[in-house]
Parts: C-alpha cells; sequence; structure tokens
C-alpha cells in the first residue's frame, strides 16, 4: 500500500541546554493511505509531539518526514499550511470554537475562504455531515449551549468538511464520557470504512481496540507494534491490554 505519511528517524529536542528534552529519539514509522492507526504510550513518551511532527505543525530537529513523497522540511512554511490546511483534517481533546458563533457556522469557517464562491453547497455538506454524525437540528445553536459529545461531533465535521486525505486526532475522545466516547469511536470507524485514513493518540485501549494499526511508544521511541486484521474487538483489546501492562500503563 502507498504511504501517505513516511516519517524517517526523527528527532525533536525541546529547549535548550540545561532544560533540553529530547521528545522523539529517532522514530521511524509510515501510515499507509486508507489504514486507521492509533498511537498508545505513557504520558509524556511523545505521542503528541510525534502527531504535531508529522502534520507539520511543529518543526522537526533532524530526520525527514514525507508527505505524499514531499519532504516537508524542503517546503516552504506557506506550502506546509496548504497541506495542513487542505490535505489534513485535526481533531483535540477539547474543541476549540467560536463561542459567539452558532454550530453550523463554526463547522463552515475554515473552509468558507476556499469555497467563498459556493457557499450554498458548502452548506449543504456540511449539514449532511451533521446529520450523519447525529447533531442535525443544532445547526443554528450557540456553541455553547451544546454538549461535550455534540461539540465533538461538530469539531469532527469541521476537521473533515474539506474532504481531507488523513484525519489526525489527539485524544480526541479523552474529555467524553464512556458513552459518548464509544459513539465517537464508531464514527471514526465508520469514516475510516468509507475509505479515511486516521491516525490518532489515545490512552484508551478501547480506542485503539477500533484501529487496524497500534504503534506503542516509550521515552520518544516506538517501542512496539500491533496489527490486526480479523480479529473481534474483545480479541483486539486483549492483546493491546496485554502488551500495554510492560509499557506502565
Ligand atoms: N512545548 C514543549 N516544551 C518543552 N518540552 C515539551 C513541550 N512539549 C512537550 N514537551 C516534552 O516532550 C516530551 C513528550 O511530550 P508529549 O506531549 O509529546 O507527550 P505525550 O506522549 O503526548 O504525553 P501525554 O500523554 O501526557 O499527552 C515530554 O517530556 C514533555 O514534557
Ligand atoms: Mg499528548
Amino acid at each position: 500500500m502507498e504511504n501517505i505519511i513516511e516519517a524517517n528517524n526523527i528527532v525533536k529536542y525541546y529547549g535548550e541546554g540545561e532544560n533540553k528534552t529530547v521528545a522523539l529519539d529517532g522514530v521511524n514509522m509510515n501510515i499507509t493511505k486508507g489504514e486507521f492507526l492509533t498511537i498508545m504510550g505513557p504520558s509524556g513518551s511523545g505521542k503528541s509531539t510525534l502527531l504535531f511532527s508529522i502534520s507539520g505543525m511543529d518543526d522537526i530537529s533532524s530526520g525527514e518526514v514525507l508527505f505524499n513523497g514531499s519532504n516537508l522540511s524542503k517546503l516552504n512554511e506557506e506550502e506546509v499550511a496548504d497541506i495542513r490546511r487542505l490535505q489534513m483534517g485535526f481533531v483535540f481533546q477539547e474543541a476549540t470554537m467560536l463561542k459567539n458563533l452558532d454550530v453550523l457556522d463554526n463547522i463552515i469557517l475554515p473552509s468558507y475562504d476556499e469555497n467563498r464562491k459556493n457557499k450554498v453547497k458548502l452548506i449543504s455538506s456540511a449539514k449532511h455531515l451533521m446529520d450523519s454524525v447525529g447533531i442535525s437540528g443544532l445547526e443554528n445553536r450557540n456553541i455553547k449551549d451544546v454538549s461535550g459529545g455534540q461539540l465533538q461531533r461538530a469539531s469532527i465535521c469541521r476537521a473533515i468538511l474539506h474532504e481531507p486525505e488523513i484525519l489526525f486526532g489527539d485524544e480526541p475522545t479523552g474529555a467524553l464520557n464512556s458513552k459518548n466516547s464509544e459513539e465517537i469511536m464508531n464514527l471514526f470507524q465508520e469514516l475510516n470504512d468509507n475509505g479515511m485514513t486516521i491516525m490518532l493518540v489515545t490512552h484508551d485501549s478501547k480506542v485503539a481496540a477500533k484501529s487496524n494499526r497500534v504503534l506503542m511508544m516509550k521515552d520518544g521511541k516506538v517501542e512496539g507494534e500491533l496489527q490486526f486484521q480479523n480479529e473481534s474487538f474483545d480479541e483486539r483489546l486483549e492483546k493491546i491490554t496485554n502488551r500495554m501492562m510492560g509499557f506502565g500503563i
């Protein structure tokens, strides 16, 4: 399968001198088109840094990241920003939405500039997405008056409205209760079934058990990997739990 992302020996430091922290210590990994990858590992192991590094949100100290074969370090800032804006989508633990706008406007806002001439189509696509994630009817609700689960559904709509090639999530279910978390995970799985490449960072084995491959990080390195094919959810969960026991999680 073709790689959408390939990371070769990436190293990332934060700070200088005494304050220097090695957050990524020579990571090799790839994401193939259409796969659903999750990243697990203890707090501070470098999961978020890996996500920021391979998505061009943050510079790396050495090594290379290829996105569809292009070396991100060789592109200028604007080119990387274009890749992020047009070909990637992001969902975080806390959805940051604009408080004085309604749900629909928040969803279409980042895609609006690209589609200024076609606002009608954009609104119709956004409404369709809202319906498919179970929040139709909330279009004109002020963003501060929706629940955490609804807010996260809206942020997923916002992240995929421009039909990105890859969706990144850093603990997207971390702030949700278990019922909402499961519903959001089913949604990610559905998106992946429909062809979207997904990479999620998670602490939750139940979230990882929905994915096809799990990378385990420790001390800035990828220390292990599990691949799934025909295993049931429970079998995946058991394999992940067993593997994680050695990781102090
Ligand atoms: N902006 C920063 N400045 C300095 N050090 C940082 C910064 N961001 C992260 N670090 C350090 O880099 C290391 C990796 O952090 P990272 O946030 O990637 O871990 P993580 O696996 O995502 O942890 P968590 O599960 O708690 O979110 C940690 O030692 C962290 O303290
Ligand atoms: Mg993190």
